[in-house]
């Protein structure tokens, strides 16, 4: 183990957290660099500069409206100019790269990246839809990374970042402070947050869904009531933890699709305090509270939504975060697996561990680190195997604890990257999965 992953490791192992989810945190890593009754006194304390992140509009109703308050070692604005740097593996919306295409496509794991790829150069964009400068749409990526971010960091003014970590864990250093995420667990960074992320592994392999539409909510319960599906308390915020370091650090921003940076003459991770709802987490997905049918039928997969990011229209989501978590099956009469299925809202589906219950696991077909994309209308469901298996399978209590899968769900469909479309480890031939379902018609 090298000495980064060992310091990154003694970091993580012992974090403090702000729990809730959308609710005003504060915190001060300083005692008294927080300003009491008001956010930009004429001197802030400690000689500290106050600043505003605003996440939405200033005037959005008060249900909606993000911000926070930072106070910190220099303003961000104390910077030279920013200019166009290559974008890597990462492609914006609009995709117009390829047309869209109607077929079922999976794609297995990433290939290494090569040596020093940190989590920012080991992002590669699977596909999106949307355009990132109406703020609309989202985009798929993967990443995979094998060094830390070393003097430079990170933001999207495009869109939050919900990362999925499927193999490593992460410590994220953000202005708010830090986190650490690791596989079954997820991280959200909000639109224009600075970050820098450190590996606690070797490696570190996972998935991105940045939302460009409006941020990430828990979904409304209606009738299921006042608790379930991903409890708010469950989401931790950081605590207040500031770097004051005074050399060259690269900060790199995603700003309409591509990637500019500037080289500021001090870590921009120095916030000393900050207050407000505009904030990082980190949620634990075995600790979703999975609800499903206790009588027949298997309920629609909305009931697995833990983040939803609402659109204009009443219960049409921009795009939804969706797991598979582990569950009791004890429907009667009924077909357990995931329905056949076409929809008009466009799925990715990736897998974080073990198997998925839809689709024959193994080598070849849908693995850890790999995933999915079933585009708008596109015909779907259990492969020939699992069919078989479950029509035949005696309906007894089941207990469902080998995989943790994970849907990003969206209004629009998918246009893949260039990149994606020819990828080498683009599967060829995953409509076989679909081959070989016999008739059993007896009129
Ligand atoms: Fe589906």
């Amino acid at each position: 183990m090298t000495h980064d992953i060992e310091h990154a490791r003694k970091t993580a192992g012992d974090l403090d957290h702000s729990s809730g989810f959308g609710n005003e945190h504060s915190s001060e890593a300083v005692p008294g660099a927080l300003p009491v009754g008001r956010n930009a006194p004429q001197r802030a304390p400690l000689g500290l500069y106050a600043e505003q992140l605003s996440g939405s509009a200033f005037t959005e109703p008060r249900a909606h409206n993000r911000r926070s308050w930072l106070y910190r070692i220099r303003p961000s604005a104390a910077h030279p100019p920013f200019a166009r740097i290559d974008n890597g593996s990462l492609r914006g919306a609009p995709f117009t790269e390829t047309v869209p295409d109607p077929n079922r496509l999976r794609w297995n794991p990433l290939p290494e990246p090569a040596p020093g790829t940190d989590f920012l150069a080991g992002l590669w964009t699977l596909g999106g839809n949307g355009d990132a400068t109406r703020r609309t749409g989202m985009a798929i990526h993967l990443y995979y990374a094998n060094s830390p971010m070393t003097d430079r960091v990170f933001s999207d003014a495009d869109g939050e970042l919900l990362i999925v970590p499927e193999h490593g864990g992460l410590l994220i250093r953000t202005e708010l402070g830090l986190l650490a995420a690791r596989p079954g667990e997820v991280a959200l960074i909000p639109r224009g947050m600075r970050f820098r992320v450190e590996l606690l592994d070797t490696t570190a392999r996972g998935y991105v869904c940045e939302n460009h539409g409006r941020p990430f909510v828990l979904p409304d319960l209606g009738p299921i009531g006042a608790n379930g599906l991903a409890n708010a308390r469950d989401f931790r915020a950081p605590v207040a933890a500031y770097e004051d370091i005074e050399r060259p650090t690269q900060v790199v921003n995603k700003f309409c699709g591509n990637l500019w940076a500037a080289t500021y003459d001090h870590s921009p991770l120095d916030v000393v305090a900050w207050h407000g709802n505009h904030v990082p987490y980190v949620y634990d997905l075995r600790r979703f509270n999975v609800i499903g049918t206790i009588s027949y039928d298997h309920p629609d997969p909305s009931i697995f939504t833990v983040l939803t990011s609402p659109s204009e229209t009443p219960g049409l989501a921009g795009v939804d975060f969706v797991v598979f978590a582990p569950r009791w099956l004890v429907g009667e009469d009924t077909f357990r697996p995931p329905y056949f299925h076409r929809n008009v809202m466009s799925e990715y589906m990736g897998l974080i561990e073990g198997a998925y219950d839809a689709k024959t696991a193994g080598k070849g077909g849908f693995v850890p680190g790999g995933g999915s994309l079933h585009n708008m209308m596109s015909a779907h469901g259990p492969d020939r195997e699992t069919f078989d298996r479950a029509s035949a399978a005696e309906l007894k209590p089941q207990k469902i604890d080998d995989g943790l899968a994970f849907m990003f769900e969206t209004r629009w469909p998918v246009t893949a990257t260039a990149q994606a479309a020819g990828a080498a480890h683009l599967q060829r031939g995953y409509d076989n999965v679909w081959q070989g379902l016999e008739r059993h018609f007896r009129p």
